[in-house]
Order: C-alpha cells, then structure tokens, then sequence
C-alpha cells in the first residue's frame, strides 16, 4: 500500500503549533531552565549507548505535545510499518524502500511482489564476507598473482559518499588494505590518483546502481584503458569486480561473472552502503567489523519500529527539526562531530537528506506551501570553532546544531579527549546561554578593559538562546556508526511523511544531467 497522503497544515495539531509558536517564539530557554529543575531528564533520550540531550531547544512539553499529535495526525506509524514490511512507498518509481532489510539481523521474510528478499540478501552477504576474506588473507591475487594492496572505489553519489564516509570514519579499525575514492568526472583526479598504485597489486571496485552514471562509467573506462597498458582483456577478471543492479551492463564492460555483487532495485543509492555498496567498507575494515556496522543500524531500526514515539530518537529529532523550519522559519541544520573521523559525515548527510526531501511537490502532486527539505552542513568540531561558528553564535540567522560528541577517545589520549570534549560542552553552553550586557560589562571591568568599554560592549554580548542537541555516544565503533547513520537515515524518513512528500526519487538530478550530454555535443 501507499503512504498516505496527508496535508500537514491541514490538521488541527498544525494549527495549535502555529497558536502555541506565537506564545513561546520568544521565550528564553534560560527562563525554560529556572523553571523546572527536571529539564533536563524530560527532555532526554537514551538508546544504547547513546545518550540525547534535547533540553537546549525552544520547546516545552506542550510543543513536544502537539508535535507528536502531528505525528499522529499524518499517521506516522501507518507509514513506519510500510516502510519495514516493503510495501511500495516509493511510489513515482514504483519501488519498495527496503535498506532496513540489508541489515535485518533476525532474518525474518520481507516480501517484495510475494517474494522473500532475505535469501537475497544473506547470499550477497555470504559472498561479501568471502571475497572480503580472500582479500584481506591474500588468497584472492591479482593478475600477476601478486596480493591486493590498494582497493579503487569508483562510484558518485551514494556509491561513494556513503563508503568513503564510513571507510574513513572506521579508519582505526582498518586493515592493511589502502584505500582510494575516484567520484569527480575531473580527469585530473583519476590521473592523481592513478599516479601512485600499482597495477598488479590494485582491486577496482565499480559501484553504480544502473551502471549507466557518466562520471562512473567515464572513470572506469580512464582507468581500463590505463590497466590494459600493461595487462589484457582476460586480466580484468583479476583486478575488478562491480556492485550493480544492470547485470548486462556490467558484463559488456568485460567484468567476470563470478566478481559480479548484485544489487535490488528496492534500495535507493543514498540508502545503499548496508548492500554491496559497502564492499569497500567491509574491505577496508574486515567483515566482523562490517557486521557489526549492520547489526548497529538493525538495532537502531528496532527501536524506531517499536518505541512510543516520545522516546523514538529519529522521531524526536524530526519533530524538532519540523518546529524550526517550519514555525521558526529556520533555513539550515549544521551538524558538528567532535572527532576528526566523522569529516565525511555532513556530506554524506547532505545527499541523505536533502536528495531526499528536497522536493516542492507533495504526494497528491500539488505545490507545497510551505517549507520542505532543510540544508545541511557541518565540519568536525574543534575546526569549525576557527571558521564558520562566528555565524551560528552572533549571526542574524538561527541555526539548530547537532553536537555529536564521544565518551571514549579510540587511542586514550585522555589530555586531548578532555579537552575536545570541553569544548564540545562549551559549544552548546554558549549557544544556550550567551553572554548579557550585564555579564560582557563586568567581564571587561574585571580584566581591566574598563576604558574600552563603551566602544567594544555590544560587540562582545552573545544573544544566546540559540538551539542544539547534543548527541553523546560512548565509544566511536562500527556498531554505534550503524546506529548514527540510522537513526539520520529514519530522521529523514520521519520529516519526508510529515511533509507529505516522496522521499526516495531524486527527478531534480536529471535536468542538469540531460543538459550536460546536451553541451557535450
Ligand atoms: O545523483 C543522482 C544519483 O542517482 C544518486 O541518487 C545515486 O546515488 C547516484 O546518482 C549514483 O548512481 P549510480 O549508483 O546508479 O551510479
């Protein structure tokens, strides 16, 4: 069945939301604070090792209140079952949105036009873990028969953003193996990256869903012709596998049958790093790791299925995002992890969200008319304290930040890891708090400024009230990164429902697509 199509203005809870926004729009959160001393436990969640603070947002339990009547209202929980049980929800391409079923642990059937996927979907994993193996042992060689050294990522969009995200998040986990990233159709990057493997000791890894992606198919013929300077057309077998659902195409490109890794039509490319598209993933950091990545995100599934949603992470954290845009008129999320691992993660997020719900139409086909997709952006925390988080503090705009900090650093270098984390508390304290006329005076007077006071006082005041969550996890590892992604994964999910939109076609990439084949003629 299809989801339902429910416009949200229409029901009486977006109507309280917008009375009740007019009430508190300008209340201090400080005000929020001094009047209940339990903030802090109501508004928090906690799932695994993760632990949520979302007590620095301009809500209260009534806000919260109507948000999770919206939730009701446009049947959330009708949808979520949809969406698990593989029911056509993806209805322009008329598709099945099932990567919950990549990393469904207990193997129970999912059925797609009345047949059972996860036969499917052990096998491929059956045969990820086995090459994975051969690779990393040295057993599977390359065609001199020498053992694979270095693996080529060749893929755009999500069969690359998602793998080299998770490859460089995992780096500590990693293996031997090196690992390269060839996206851009820039000739300049393939040559650069070329430049230094070598041909004997190098596994390719071909990734694109339909195999027909030009900056894909562009890159992997660069980089055949390149191969076959040295070795022949029988060698490929050697030294290049793909992960696609055009089968046909793939084997015209000359690659053997046996080094083939398929995958379904009902997992959507930015979706898609649990399936195939994770090879490289489970190359770099060995198969126990890249199952326990899976059993993470399985784990954070179960808890956006089953829990109420008052304490259902993705859907709070939707519900919140749905009150600035939509009521506040906020125009982006930044996301800020406090580890130099999670680089890659704001890019990977911008394509998983606003590829998904970076649409103006809803689902009976009508204009919106109001505010859909979020921008996303974000950098690693302490870096961005230098460069654009002068914005978020003092800027004219507001800006809901998600911290995402880590108990545990992976090396134990407690004098670094305090004082990351330090500033981790302290970005969301000043965000929260600000500084007062009052606070900026005595601060100046105090430090014996007093004669620079009346030039450079409004300068130095802090607004505050400036929203974050601050998302703490124990330990950076393969199975809390599942469970991140996931639960990012289902926050989008959450607000493409309340919206009314379809969140798994992407028609707004083939305009410029058309029309670069158009100027290459
Ligand atoms: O950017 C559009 C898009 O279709 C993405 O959704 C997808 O992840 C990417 O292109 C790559 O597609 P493919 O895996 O088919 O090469």
């Amino acid at each position: 069945m299809p989801l339902k199509k429910i416009n949200p203005t229409k029901t009486n809870s977006w109507k309280e939301l917008d009375n009740h926004f007019k009430q508190i729009k300008d209340v201090e959160m400080k005000t929020l604070f001094k009047g209940d001393k339990n903030r802090k436990e109501t508004f928090s969640l906690n799932f695994d090792e993760f632990d949520i603070d979302f007590s620095k947002n301009r809500i209260t339990e009534k806000t919260l209140k109507h948000l999770l009547d919206l939730a009701n209202e446009t049947e959330l929980k009708d949808a979520i079952e949809k969406y698990f049980i593989g029911d056509k929800i993806n209805e322009t391409e008329g598709r099945a949105v099932l990567h919950t079923a990549l990393r469904n642990q207990d193997g129970k059937s999912v059925f797609v036009d009345g047949k059972d996927v996860i036969p499917e979907v052990k096998e491929t994993l059956k045969k990820i873990e086995l090459f994975t193996n051969q690779v990393v042992n040295g057993e599977f060689k390359g065609y001199t028969g020498k053992k694979i050294t270095d693996v080529v990522n060749i893929g755009i969009g999500g069969s690359d953003l998602g793998p080299r995200m998770v490859v460089e998040s995992l780096h500590f986990y990693k293996n031997h193996l090196n690992t390269h990233f060839v996206s851009n159709i820039d000739g300049d990057h393939v040559t650069e990256i070329l430049k230094n493997l070598d041909r004997e000791t190098t596994l390719f890894v071909i990734v694109s869903k339909t195999f027909t992606t030009q900056e894909t198919l562009t890159n992997a013929e660069t980089i055949k012709k390149w191969f076959l300077e040295t070795a022949t057309e029988n060698d490929i077998q050697y030294n290049f596998v793909a992960v696609s659902t055009n089968l046909e195409k793939v084997k015209g490109f000359g690659i053997a049958e046996n080094n083939i890794f398929t995958m379904w039509d009902w997992v959507g490319g930015r979706y898609s790093l649990w399936s195939a598209v994770g090879l490289t993933i489970s190359l770099a950091i060995g198969y126990p790791n890249f199952d326990a990545f899976l059993k993470g995100a399985n784990q954070m599934d179960d808890h956006f299925r089953n829990t109420p949603f008052e304490k259902n992470v993705p859907v709070v954290l939707a519900l919140i995002s749905i009150w600035y845009n939509n009521f506040f008129g906020t125009e982006s999320e930044v996301v800020i992890p406090y580890t130099q691992y999670l680089e890659k993660l704001a890019p990977f997020l911008q394509q998983l969200s606003m590829e998904s719900n970076g649409k103006s139409v809803d689902r009976n086909g009508e204009k919106v008319t109001y505010q859909t997709g979020n921008i996303i952006w974000g950098n690693s925390g302490t870096n961005v304290q230098h460069a654009f988080m002068q914005l978020v503090h003092q800027g004219t705009k507001i800006i809901p930040v998600d911290f995402i900090g880590f108990e545990e650093s992976l090396y134990g270098n407690t004098d670094h890891h305090q004082k990351l984390m330090a500033n981790f508390y302290a970005q969301a304290e000043a965000l929260y708090a600000g500084k007062t006329v009052e606070e900026v005076h005595l601060d100046m007077k105090f430090k014996g400024d007093t004669d620079k006071i009346n030039q450079l006082l409004p300068f130095k005041v802090f607004e505050g009230n400036r929203p974050s969550n601050a998302i703490l996890i124990k330990k950076l590892s393969p199975k809390n990164l599942g469970a991140l992604i996931a639960m990012y994964e289902h926050k989008t999910f959450v607000q493409g429902v309340i919206w009314n939109i379809y969140s798994f076609d992407q028609f707004g990439v083939e305009l410029g697509k058309e029309l670069a084949n158009k100027f290459l003629e």
